[in-house]
Formats: C-alpha cells, sequence, structure tokens
C-alpha cells in the first residue's frame, strides 16, 4: 500500500526536510581536500541534534554512523572513517533526519576542489537525471515514469542505471512502499496520486551498472572502479508541480 499523507503529515515531513536540506548545506560549506569523513559525520549528526531532529540512518539496520559519505567508486552506503578527502575526487553525503515522527532523506553528489571533465559531466547527467524523475512525480503518471525518465536521459549520455538499490515512499518510516527503480518502461505499475512522498534517489555510474558491497557489509561499489555519482530529494506529489521538500539552495 502507498500511503497518502495528510496535510499535516506533509508539513512534518516538511519540516524534516527543512532540517535535511540545512545539514546538506553544512556538508557542501565543509567539504574540501583534507577533510576527514568521520569529523564530517559527526559535524552532520551534531547539526540535525541542534536542531532537535535525529539522524535517521544512526542504528537503521545496524547502520554505525549518521550519514553515508561515498568516494568515486563508492556508489552509496559508504561508512565514513578516517580516510581524508582528495582533490579530484567526487563525494555523496547521503543524510537522513527524524523529525517528530517523520522521516526526510537527502543526497548530493560534491566535487572536491577540481575534478575531470569526465567526472563533471557524471554529476551533470546524474543531477538532471534526478530532476527529469521529479517531474514525472505527477497525479495521474504511473510509477515507472519517474525510472524511464532517468534511465533515457542518462544512458543517451554513455552513463548506467545502478539496478540493485531503488528510491522508495518515505514518511513514517525511512522506507516505504512504493521502489521505485531508476529504469524500466515507461506506463507502468500503480497511478501517482496527490499526498504520496518519495524519495527519488538515482544512483549512476560511469561504467558497469553491476555493483557489489564490500566485506564491511554496508560500501557498495561499481564492479569495475569506475566513479558513481548519487542525487536524491524527497518529493510531495501533488495536484500540480512536485514538490520538493529536501531543496535547500
Ligand atoms: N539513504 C539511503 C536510502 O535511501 C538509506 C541509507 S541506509 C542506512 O536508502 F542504513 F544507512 F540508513
Ligand atoms: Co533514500
Amino acid at each position: 500500500m502507498i500511503n497518502i499523507r495528510t496535510g499535516r503529515e506533509i508539513d512534518l515531513i516538511r519540516q524534516s526536510s527543512r532540517i535535511l536540506a540545512g545539514a546538506l548545506r553544512l556538508a557542501a560549506s565543509r567539504i574540501a581536500p583534507g577533510v576527514i569523513t568521520a569529523d564530517l559525520d559527526e559535524e552532520i549528526g551534531a547539526y540535525i541534534r541542534a536542531q532537535g531532529a535525529i539522524p535517521a540512518f544512526k542504528g537503521y539496520n545496524g547502520y554505525p554512523a549518521n550519514t553515508c559519505i561515498s568516494i568515486d567508486e563508492q556508489v552509496v552506503h559508504g561508512i565514513p572513517g578516517q580516510r581524508a578527502l582528495q582533490s579530484g575526487e567526487i563525494v555523496s553525503v547521503d543524510v537522513g533526519v527524524l523529525w517528530n515522527g517523520y522521516c526526510s532523506d537527502a543526497a548530493r553528489t560534491f566535487r572536491v576542489d577540481v575534478i575531470s571533465a569526465e567526472k563533471e559531466r557524471l554529476l551533470t547527467y546524474t543531477k538532471q537525471s534526478l530532476y527529469k524523475g521529479i517531474d514525472q512525480a505527477r497525479e495521474g503518471n504511473r510509477l515507472s515514469d519517474i525510472g524511464h525518465a532517468v534511465q533515457s536521459h542518462v544512458e543517451a549520455a554513455g552513463f548506467s542505471v545502478v539496478r540493485d538499490l531503488v528510491g522508495h515512499g518515505i514518511g513514517q518510516a525511512m522506507h516505504e512502499e512504493p521502489q521505485i527503480p531508476n529504469y524500466g518502461p515507461p506506463h507502468q505499475g500503480p497511478r501517482l496520486k496527490a499526498g504520496m512522498v518519495f524519495a527519488i534517489e538515482p544512483m549512476i555510474n560511469a561504467g558497469t551498472w553491476r555493483v557489489r558491497t564490500l566485506p564491511d557489509q554496508w560500501t557498495v561499489v561499481t564492479e569495475d572502479g569506475k566513479p558513481s555519482a548519487h542525487f536524491e530529494h524527497t518529493v510531495v506529489i501533488t495536484k500540480g508541480d512536485p514538490e520538493i521538500l529536501t531543496e535547500g539552495d
């Protein structure tokens, strides 16, 4: 069942999302060569708690940190640690916030200093594909229209869509129905309705779409070691244009 949220619930998810947008703004201001990812994680966690909210990833299925920080060939779920960011890397920061019982989820991939033209292109197309997907999150469309828009956009540029991980409904739980693949044919699946709240999150690889999980049981990496990018927003479907709740700047 896909939850239809009341106005009051959407307001709480909106508030949760606003705190999350602030956390990602903080991340953006901190990303630089030499930054230790565990320190960035701590700072983001402290920021969220200072707003009276809870970092929602910590403890989720035993996840050990406040955020997921994934560098270069790491696709998602990188665990912050003693690694220092280096010039030329791309780093995705994925954050979840729990606020008065309601969740939000968003991620951005940042450049550390100057990056290669190929990574620049990967970031551009991945971010664009998120907005193409969001633009399909409209009452009357069907669920698979979202993933189809993402896939068409990035494959035309020669990039590939991760299959093993998907976007999701979100609300009182971080992951609710439906699953939202970033690929597939158009016009399939349930019809979208105002009040549905989705976390849309293309994970796009420069090379093969195939991924594997490191022995730490969390970090997902590309099979070919080529870079991957990830952008995510929490979005509510309305009677009109989709509202991006986690948009921060
Ligand atoms: N942001 C991830 C997602 O959208 C959730 C991270 S998993 C966690 O699925 F365990 F780290 F919380
Ligand atoms: Co998510």
